[in-house]
Formats: C-alpha cells, sequence, structure tokens
C-alpha cells in the first residue's frame, strides 16, 4: 500500500523513534483492533489513543490510530495540520466508493505510527447516514484491507454513543475503557457496558473488553483511592482493570499542546513512565500466556 505522502518525510531522513523502551514485545498473532470508549468527555480518550499508539509503536508494534472525533485532538496531537488533510475517516465513511483507505492514512512524525486524520465534518456523519442500510458496518468495512498491514488499530471515539461509536465499537474486537478519577466517573459507567453488552448481541459477538485504565489518578485523593475500589469489585470487569494507573501529569497537557507523544517530549516524566507501562501490559496480552504480564508490569502507585 502507498501512502498519501504529504506529511511523509524524504526516505533519507529516518524518523525519530518514539522513547527509547530498549525491548521490543512480540506481535499479536492477528491484527488487534481497539476502541478506546467512554461518552464521557474530558476523561482522557484522545489522550491515551495519541500516547498507547506512541508507547505501542515503541515497542515495535505497527500502529494505525484513527480519529473519529470531530474535534481531531488526536489528529492534531501527532503534529498533522487539519488543513493539511485532503481525504478524512469521514471521507471514506460516507463515500467509501469514491475514496480509498489509502487515500486517507499519513505517516506522523514518528516510526511505526501512521493516522487516519478526523475532519470537523464528523460531527455530520449521523444525519449523513440516515436512513443508509449498514450504517453501523462503514468503519468496519473501511478497516479491511488493513489487516495484514498493522498489528494495532486504535480508535479514538467521539463523546457520545452515537453512530460513530456503534461504528467503532463494531470494527473492533476489544473495547479499552478510559475512567478519569473523578467522582463523576461513574455515573456514564453503567451506560457504556450496557451498550457494549447491546453491541455484542447485536451486532459483534466477539467484542470484548480489553480492560479499563484509571486516567488522571492521584493516589494523594480518597477519590481516586474509592475509583480503583470501586471498580476492582464491579464482577463486569473482574481482572480487567490495568493494574497501570495513569497519574495525574501536568507534563500530559503540556505535550499535547507541543502536538507531541509524551514518550518523546519528556521521557522521564510520571506520564510517560505510565504510557510506557500500559502500553508493555496491552502488549503482553498479545501472548496467551498471562506470565509475560506479570513480568514486564511493574504497577505505578503514583
Ligand atoms: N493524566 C493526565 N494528567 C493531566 N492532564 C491530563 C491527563 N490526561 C488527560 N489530560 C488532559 O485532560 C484534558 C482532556 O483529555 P482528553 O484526552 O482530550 O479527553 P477526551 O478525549 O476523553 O475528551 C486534556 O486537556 C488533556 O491534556
Ligand atoms: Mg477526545
Amino acid at each position: 500500500m502507498s501512502l498519501n505522502n504529504k506529511h511523509t518525510q524524504p526516505s533519507a531522513v529516518k524518523k525519530p523513534k518514539i522513547g527509547d523502551f530498549n525491548k521490543l514485545m512480540p506481535k499479536p498473532e492477528r491484527i488487534r483492533i481497539i476502541s478506546i470508549s467512554n461518552q464521557k468527555g474530558g476523561c482522557g480518550k484522545t489522550t491515551s489513543a495519541i500516547n498507547i499508539a506512541a508507547g505501542l509503536a515503541s515497542l515495535g508494534q505497527r500502529v494505525l490510530l484513527v480519529d473519529l472525533d470531530s474535534q481531531c485532538n488526536a489528529t492534531t496531537g501527532l503534529g498533522i495540520e487539519l488543513h493539511d488533510v485532503e481525504k478524512s475517516i469521514f471521507d471514506l465513511l460516507v463515500e467509501p466508493k469514491k475514496t480509498s483507505i489509502e487515500d486517507v492514512i499519513l505517516e506522523t512524525q514518528y516510526e511505526n505510527l501512521h493516522i487516519a486524520p478526523g475532519s470537523i465534518e464528523l460531527s455530520e456523519f449521523e444525519s449523513r447516514m440516515s436512513g443508509e442500510i449498514g450504517r453501523e458496518n462503514r468503519l468496519k468495512k473501511a478497516l479491511l484491507p488493513l489487516s495484514e498491514l498493522y498489528d494495532f488499530i486504535l480508535l479514538d471515539t467521539p463523546p457520545s454513543l452515537g453512530l460513530l461509536s456503534i461504528n467503532a465499537l463494531n470494527a473492533s474486537q476489544e473495547v479499552l475503557i478510559a475512567l478519569q478519577a473523578h467522582p463523576f466517573a461513574f455515573d456514564g459507567l453503567r451506560l457504556l457496558l450496557e451498550t457494549i453488552s447491546l453491541i455484542q448481541e447485536e451486532l459483534n459477538p466477539n467484542l470484548k473488553i480489553a480492560g479499563l485504565m484509571i486516567t488522571m489518578y492521584d493516589a494523594r485523593t480518597k477519590i481516586s483511592r474509592e475509583i480503583v475500589d470501586k471498580v476492582s469489585i464491579m464482577p463486569e470487569l473482574e481482572g480487567l482493570i490495568f493494574k497501570t494507573h495513569i497519574r495525574q501529569n501536568i507534563r500530559i497537557a503540556e505535550a499535547a499542546k507541543a502536538r507531541k507523544s509524551i514518550l518523546n517530549f519528556d521521557p522521564t516524566c510520571t506520564g510517560a513512565i505510565d504510557y510506557k507501562r500500559l502500553s508493555i501490559e496491552i502488549c503482553a496480552q498479545n501472548s496467551p500466556s498471562k506470565a509475560t504480564l506479570e513480568t514486564t508490569t511493574n504497577p505505578s502507585k503514583g
């Protein structure tokens, strides 16, 4: 597949590697397509999508990040200017006969990490699709040609459980739930779990929960500790809470402003350490043996 090369660098210029984990992780046997979900805005989905994508890429995985939010923060957060985007994922979803996935995918500033950019027009997706048969399958079909090209496709989803999120959950084998350590975090979690069940029943019986990650964790606060305790005893989430919690860290917001992954922006800050550990946990799920998971991760307790 040859990519739209607006953002590619001359081949003589070597792209920077993301951080330096000093280790490569085994690749999954087959591509893993993972939605990063929670209909609550501001809970760290996009930040996590960018930094897990960067973390996985630095572990030697071939990664595509798909930006499904009309705010396009995943696209701009990886340094792509929206006015440089000729074809976005919106074009492919709405007019699949006129657009191919190759026209949409761009290289990023990092090795192993590509993006299917979003567009402000994604806010019109639902109305544009009204009455269309098979509208929940658009993304799933669009991603089909990529199964040999990537090890991971991460889907950054919008802050609603509308048609774009349904497309994402339908196209994924796994869902990674982002839960902010915040008093209102539980309000939407039940609804998200119900939606996942409904998608499993009606559209995608193979969908499973990859795990729940706690974001903006602060071990000094009671609410952070309570959230972890509460989710840990939920039967639906048994064994599914990632050991690594993403701690609150101002450098993460600063990296977003600088349009860099935290792993490049400040590789030694707690934010970078947490996203590295979480990426290793996710990669360790590639191997059927849970033993790898135990030996490669070192949970952050903040
Ligand atoms: N661990 C963190 N520490 C500090 N700020 C964070 C952290 N994670 C996310 N943020 C900030 O919180 C805001 C919302 O995050 P974002 O990833 O955009 O959420 P969502 O995609 O769920 O709406 C952003 O300004 C982001 O920089
Ligand atoms: Mg977002």
